[in-house]
């Protein structure tokens, strides 16, 4: 149990000027009606289940015979025990309390308690089912507000272009102890990298240097158009050729970071994912077609996590500050990106409201701050 005295002695705020805090659905609120990246495919193993919270929905997921993942509540209708802690044939899932029985679709197809005459109709029995896919090694859940889950066809999940059919990944996943927008804001914040993300291989704080970057609108989000990366990267200069990024970020919260270096391609996709209103699941995936990468895959596990581990880091930092409900400011232009996330899950919120087209409210522009 830690004393008062392991505690950093507390600092003297003065309130800022303005409180630039969005108002509205920005505020840890969920935004539904998008795909949202629920695991890394390989947690999910053959015959087995696995249980996952999103947006405070408890699902069960689990893969059919073909492979194919599917996601369902994970609530036994009957007693509402988590079906995850029941048994998995590869076919049915049998819940632990009474053993009744649902497929892959969350239909209820056996009650053990029923005996001969008793009519029972089970086809009235249905779990409430997701759709789910797995796409570029992902395990992918749609998320589906009022409109039901036939929304889905209004987004697609997004996709890594010049993959191909071979090639490398590795994904890590790291839970953070906070809000989703914040891990939203720490993740497309430029300004933190030289502080947080401080390491010998990586950005050397002391070659920081003024930055000017164009970004467009983009489906859900923006992009910074692609340009070649800072020289003061070491870690890129080992893809060879001329490496050119282009980032982009959509809603809910997935940035991709996708270096193009000869014919080679090299892709960071980090997905966050809601799991309550305090607790946001980041997975960080790297994805490469030059064969010569793979053997350091052992290398970059510790890197991802290690980075990773920075944000969640200051995250749970900043946690620990907003206990005491400080105002905040969003300062230009280091923060535009931020504002237009806020602006964005307003105006996705709303346009569902009114059933209507999302209207991306990011305007193109140049973006200027030093890091
Ligand atoms: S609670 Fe699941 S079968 Fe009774
Ligand atoms: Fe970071």
């Amino acid at each position: 149990m830690p004393s008062v005295a392991d505690h950093p002695p507390s600092r003297a705020v003065t309130p800022s000027a303005a409180d630039t805090r969005p108002a509205g659905p920005g505020n840890g609120a969920y935004l539904y009606d998008l795909w949202y990246l629920a695991m890394p495919g390989g947690r999910l193993k053959t015959g087995r289940l696995a249980a996952m919270t999103l947006l405070g929905e408890p699902l069960v997921f689990g893969r059919d015979p073909a492979g194919a993942p599917f996601a369902l509540r994970d609530n036994c209708p009957h007693r509402g025990v988590p079906l995850s802690y029941g048994t998995f044939d590869g076919k049915e899932i049998e819940c632990c309390y009474h053993g009744w029985r649902f497929d892959r679709d969350g239909k209820c197809v056996a009650i053990p308690t029923l005996v001969a005459g008793q009519n029972f109709d089970l086809g009235k029995i249905q779990l409430k089912s997701y759709p789910c896919r797995e796409k570029q090694g992902n395990i992918w859940v749609f998320m589906a507000g009022q409109r039901g889950a036939g929304a889905e066809a209004s987004a697609d999940i997004p996709t890594i272009p010049g993959l191909g059919e071979r090639y490398g990944y590795l994904a890590v996943t790291l839970r953070f102890a906070c809000p989703i927008d914040d891990a939203v804001i720490g993740l497309i914040d430029p300004a933190h990298v030289p502080q947080v993300h401080r390491s010998w291989w990586w950005r050397p704080a002391r070659t920081a240097h003024d930055k000017s970057k164009r970004f467009v609108p983009s489906e859900l989000g923006f992009t910074m158009c692609r340009h070649a990366p800072s020289t003061n990267s070491r870690a890129y200069r080992l893809l060879g050729g001329a490496p050119e990024t282009e980032i982009t970020f959509r809603l809910p919260g997935i940035r991709t970071d996708h270096i193009q270096a000869g014919r080679h391609v090299f892709c960071n996709l980090t997905a966050m994912t809601p799991v309550g209103p305090e607790e946001t699941e980041v997975t960080n995936v790297l994805y490469w077609t030059a064969p010569w990468l793979t053997p350091f895959k052992p290398l970059m596990r510790p890197i991802a996590r290690r980075f990773l581990g920075q944000d969640r880091r200051i995250l749970a930092l900043q946690r620990e500050g907003m206990a005491h409900h400080p105002p905040l400011m969003l300062v230009d232009d280091a923060d535009r990106q931020a504002k237009w996330y806020y602006r964005m899950k307003k105006e996705w919120t709303s346009s569902r409201e009114e059933n209507r087209p999302f209207v991306n409210p990011v305007k193109e522009r140049t973006l200027r701050w030093r890091t």
